[in-house]
């Protein structure tokens, strides 16, 4: 179902995680053994780092790299915004269970192929472990660029396919022999699981999703790995 596009892909994505949803934080502390939390940690600071204001997570899901934002000592605000009711209405119980997020973190509903923002509204835009997800990933940049202000910074968390090497071969049997195993058990999604890294397996190189940031109009874009390699934090800057 990787290779699906436009509406039917949307389609697929939404009743996917609907489904998911309530397994969903479970399964991503046991698949990555913690790691992504550290990883949005570095998402979120790398992307407040800039200037002061505030900021915005798309594809928030259930919130934590919004949570994370939040953390930063620059950012003043934090919205995150998702396709599904499902997934915020856990961001909205785990909001309302963090004594410090009740003031400064808002989820709101909406498509990031065209945010409910004007333009420059925000000092900087993370989205993690989303655009796989999306039926098109350049216009989901350039809208992140479109409502980053100019100086403000948007940054990426993703899963990339990694460099044919020892690490890419013991990687793939674990995404995609080890993984669909533990949906099955867990969250009792085997198909959702198996998505996964077929996902994976249609996306951009890392270099190719840098290529995606330049022309959305971002510069000093890069990337660094994260995760042995199969885990890409990709950043670019709007001109000030
Ligand atoms: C794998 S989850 C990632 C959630 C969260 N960012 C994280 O890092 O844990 C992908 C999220 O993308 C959302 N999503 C998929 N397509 C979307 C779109 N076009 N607009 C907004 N959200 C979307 C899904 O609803 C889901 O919550």
């Amino acid at each position: 179902m990787a290779h699906l596009s436009g509406d039917d892909k949307r389609r697929y994505v939404a009743e996917m995680f609907a489904r998911i949803s309530p397994r969903y934080d479970l399964m991503n502390s046991l698949m990555t053994g913690g790691m992504h939390h550290r990883w949005k940690r570095v998402t979120a600071d790398l992307t407040g780092r800039n200037a002061v204001g505030p900021a915005l997570d798309v594809a928030t899901g259930t919130g934590d790299l919004a949570f994370a934002l939040a953390d930063c000592s620059n950012v003043t605000e934090v919205v995150g915004v998702d396709l599904l009711p499902e997934m915020l209405s856990i961001a909205n119980r785990r909001r309302a269970a963090g004594s410090n997020y009740a003031q400064t973190v808002h989820f709101v509903q909406g498509d990031a192929l065209r945010l409910p923002f004007p333009d420059d509204s925000f000092v900087g835009a993370t989205a993690g472990f989303s655009l796989r997800n999306m039926p098109d990933v350049p216009s989901a940049i350039r809208e992140m660029a479109r409502v980053v202000a100019p100086g403000g910074r948007v940054t990426t968390l993703e899963l990339t396919p990694m460099p044919p090497g020892i690490a890419s071969s013991m990687g793939r049997f674990y995404f995609h022999r080890v993984v669909p195993l533990m949906g099955q058990l867990v969250a009792g999604e085997r198909t959702a699981y198996t998505y996964l890294p077929d996902s994976v397996d249609y996306f951009l190189t890392a270099d190719g999703l840098a290529d995606v940031f330049r022309q959305a109009g971002l510069i000093d874009v890069g990337y660094r790995r994260l995760g042995f390699g199969g885990v890409a934090l990709h950043f670019g800057d709007r001109a000030a």
